[in-house]
């Protein structure tokens, strides 16, 4: 916690596609995700201490099941042969955000978003501020409609949209952020990304709170979408019907853009590799955070 890193950037990084964007115009129906694991238990250690421990909170793994596809782990400690070989049977990447220095950098290289952050943990450290949006449910303001265009919002109906501003639908856990005027400040971030929400902390401070790529089908929240359905541990998190919708029109986006992904992995080599050759941890008992983890040592 000493070092800037752990909780410096907890952004949910919605990494679709490794670098291509349009290519082959056929959709492809067998998509699957890698999810970069964690350091540690995901329970401060209840579950398991152990050095090499690493864990993904299984609500990440339901998302992206909820929008049809299915999950390998990209276990951040493996060997660079093993990451790569995995990275090359993935249409898409959901990076759960957090402890970002230690996810291996040369893995992500070709991702501009990844870089981008890891620019801005290794070497301006100043771009974060802080926020106070510790276990809080928040609106969802849209500065600029225009921006929505082809962005995950554009299916969203406009009764959603209109209640997302108006009623705390999505759930945030975060000390750090990026308010509107630092990023527009930032040649690199402003020109790289489009801002499409911003919300309000405890104290009414304005940070960002989903952005896209230009360019490039990356999305990033700086809210939890997985957390409406699957996770129960914490009361303020919503689980209205607004917000499950919310999180189920997030899941068929991201999965919208793997399916664009050229990548056609070999279909064994996905079987062996498929997070279900691991057994899920209940730890609801133990952690208030997750109510499933799967973990890796
Ligand atoms: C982990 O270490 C802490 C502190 O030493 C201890 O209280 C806890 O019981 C340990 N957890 C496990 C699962 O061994
Ligand atoms: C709103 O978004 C559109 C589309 O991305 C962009 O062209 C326009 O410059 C934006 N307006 C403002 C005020 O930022």
């Amino acid at each position: 916690m000493a070092s800037p890193p752990r909780h410096l950037l907890p952004l949910l990084l919605l990494l679709a596609l490794l670098g291509t964007s349009s290519a082959d115009p056929a959709v492809y129906d067998r998509p699957v995700i890698g999810i970069v694991t964690h350091p540690g238990d995901g329970a401060a250690g209840r579950i398991d201490n152990g050095t090499s421990t690493s864990y993904i909170g299984a609500s990440y793994v339901k998302f992206v099941e909820a929008g049809g596809a299915r999950v390998i782990p990209l276990i951040y400690n493996e060997p660079d042969e093993r990451l790569l070989e995995k990275l090359s049977l993935v249409n898409g990447v959901l990076f759960t955000g957090g402890s970002v220095k230690r996810v291996p950098f040369p893995l992500f290289a070709q991702c501009l978003g990844f870089e981008l952050v890891s620019m801005i943990v290794s070497k301006d450290n100043n771009i974060l501020e802080s926020f106070h949006a510790s276990d809080q449910a928040s609106t969802l303001q849209f500065p600029n409609y225009s921006s929505l265009q082809g962005s995950v919002f554009e299916r969203f109906h406009p009764d959603l949209i209109q209640k997302l501003s108006t009623s705390c639908l999505v759930m945030q856990n975060h000390k750090y952020g990026i308010s509107p005027k630092r990023m527009r400040e930032n040649d690199a971030l402003s020109s790289f990304f489009k801002i499409l929400t911003t919300s309000p902390d405890e104290n009414g401070e304005v940070y960002i709170s989903t952005v896209e790529a230009q360019k490039y089908p990356i999305t990033c929240t700086q809210w939890h979408p997985e957390k409406a359905i699957f996770e129960w541990g914490k009361p303020m998190i919503p689980h209205s019907e607004d917000a499950v919708q919310v999180t189920q029109n997030f899941a068929n986006y991201f999965i919208s853009q793997a399916r664009k992904s050229p990548n056609r992995p070999p279909a064994d080599k996905v079987l062996d590799n498929l997070i279900y050759n691991y057994s899920p941890t209940f730890s609801g008992k133990t952690s208030k955070s997750f109510e499933l983890v799967y973990l890796f040592s």
